[in-house]
């Protein structure tokens, strides 16, 4: 559980052995660093309530929900480490190859306890030697006297979790997955572990207030990053659409971790192709650019917006045509986002009015009502209109049908209204004009307890009002 060498990796370094003296030399002679009265991490108290709902959920089982582990990207370069968004939920630490667990009480709840890995071990040599998770290569962690208190809970050594674990037979359910070791040594059953993972994302379906105050900053910082990639739209030109994705990743790493998901920076006719990562085609002068991206905060919260703008700054007549369809249609989608109304029915809302305005230019054949109903819409709308948003940027997929597609929203929810229409270059069922041309309005809505707040209104959404956005970036 704890750091793994990865069998028969060779290091590249001219030094085979480590002399006895200068193993010597390194065990000593370091200041105490230990941090005392430190200040709870604000979000503490929320973690701790979630972990209440956990521990009520599962009575007299012992929960055992993993960080995950570094993972290598070659040799002895590791990717960027990202914590499950089940364990940063439950505690608020981001740690690598950490553990939460819920040990039950003889008289009802559970104790919570998170093993981390403690400050490198000096006298083994593993701060200076160990070059995955010794502090001197990754920089200082927490003590786990530290961590306790930044984080409200009982903190252990990690070393000792299979040990602890082990040491005595509880009726234990896993978060399968994050943690191969874990998944290999734990003997627990398929189908509860199945039911822990729903509930670990049903947990997260509503928002606490600490919650949405990261979601309101994620769209702050992805409403600045927007401003700074279409201010760079001439040097785009010059370039290519990477210089646009580099452009927003600044934004995202001086503002928060980075990007919540791939960004999608789809010039022209890559605007049809739905995750257009690549982001390495033109961008020309006349046509539209997809921007579909979001920051992630120091918290791991990202928000998931999506703008279409004129790369020469005014929409064509055509270009105008379908970004109002399509403007339509999420004004539809976003009034149906209220308490008590079904998550269909923005989805509904906005393809009904989609399917009219295809019907309308004849590519299929009305009534429209006849075209919602057989679906025919999603030939050129291609995906859903939405998905909840919060840690993932695709949030609680595990959850159950009952609880998220087919459930009545809730104050607290938060989730993304993103209707488009989508031209393929290929598409011998529209005329030619419209071939290549993809537009995408997407924005992130907090249901509240009398309707809804747009947490990216900060940006411009009507055709209008984006011309005159752009006109006063490059004035
Ligand atoms: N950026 C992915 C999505 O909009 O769902
Ligand atoms: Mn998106
Ligand atoms: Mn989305």
């Amino acid at each position: 559980m704890t750091y793994r060498q990865p069998a028969g990796r060779r290091r590249n370094g001219l030094y085979d052995e480590v002399a006895p003296e200068l193993a010597e030399l390194m065990r000593t002679g370091w200041a105490d660093t230990e941090l005392l009265d430190l200040t709870p991490d604000a979000q503490a108290p929320f973690a701790a309530a979630r972990r209440d709902r956990l521990s009520a959920r599962f009575p007299g089982e012992r929960l055992v929900i993993p960080a995950g582990n570094l993972k290598i990207r070659s040799n002895d370069d590791l990717y960027p480490f990202r914590p499950s968004s089940a364990y940063t939920h439950l505690t608020g630490d981001q740690t690598p190859n950490a553990a939460l667990v819920l040990n039950p009480l003889p008289e009802g709840g559970h104790e919570p306890v998170a093993y981390l890995l403690d400050r490198s071990n000096r006298t083994t040599g593993e701060f200076w030697l160990n070059s995955s998770i010794g502090e001197l290569w990754v920089g200082r962690r927490s003590s786990l006297k530290e961590a306790e208190q930044l984080l409200g809970l009982p903190c252990r050594d990690v070393a000792v979790l299979v040990e602890d674990l082990t040491a005595s037979a509880v009726s234990t359910r896993l978060h399968r997955g994050y943690d191969v070791d874990l998944d290999r040594r734990l003997d627990t059953g398929a189908d509860t572990d199945g039911e822990l993972a729903e509930f670990l994302a049903e947990l997260r379906l509503v928002k606490d207030p600490w919650e949405t105050e990261q979601l309101r900053k994620a769209c702050t910082a992805t409403a600045r990053g927007f401003q700074d990639a279409a201010a760079d739209l001439a040097t785009a030109i010059a370039t290519s659409e990477r210089w646009i994705e580099g452009t927003f990743n600044r934004r995202a790493r001086l503002e928060g971790n980075g990007v919540g998901y791939g960004t999608i920076c789809a010039a022209g006719a890559h605007a049809t192709i739905m995750h257009w990562v690549r982001n390495d085609g033109p961008v020309r002068p006349g046509e539209l650019l997809l921007f579909d991206a979001g920051v992630e905060t120091t918290t791991l919260y990202t928000a998931d917006v999506t703008r279409t703008l004129p790369i020469s700054g005014q929409f064509t007549p055509l270009q105008r045509e379908i970004y109002d369809a399509v403007y339509q249609a999420q004004e539809a989608g976003i009034r149906a986002v209220a308490p008590g109304a079904r998550y269909r029915e923005f989805h509904e809302a906005s393809q009904r009015v989609l399917a009219e305005h295809l019907v309308g230019w004849g590519f299929l054949d009305g009534p429209a009502d006849r075209v919602y109903e057989l679906g025919l819409q999603r030939r050129y709308t291609m995906a859903g209109t939405g998905h909840m948003l919060g840690l993932d940027v695709h949030d609680c997929t595990q959850a159950r049908n009952s609880q998220y597609v087919d459930c009545e929203l809730e104050a607290g929810m938060v989730l993304t209204v993103e209707p488009g229409l989508y031209f393929q270059q290929d598409d011998l069922t529209v005329p030619e004009e419209f071939r290549g041309i993809g537009v995408r309005i997407e924005d992130d809505l907090l249901v509240t307890s009398t309707g809804h707040e747009n947490l990216s209104a900060d940006l411009p959404r009507t055709a209008t009002a984006i011309e005159s956005w752009m006109a006063g970036l490059s004035g």
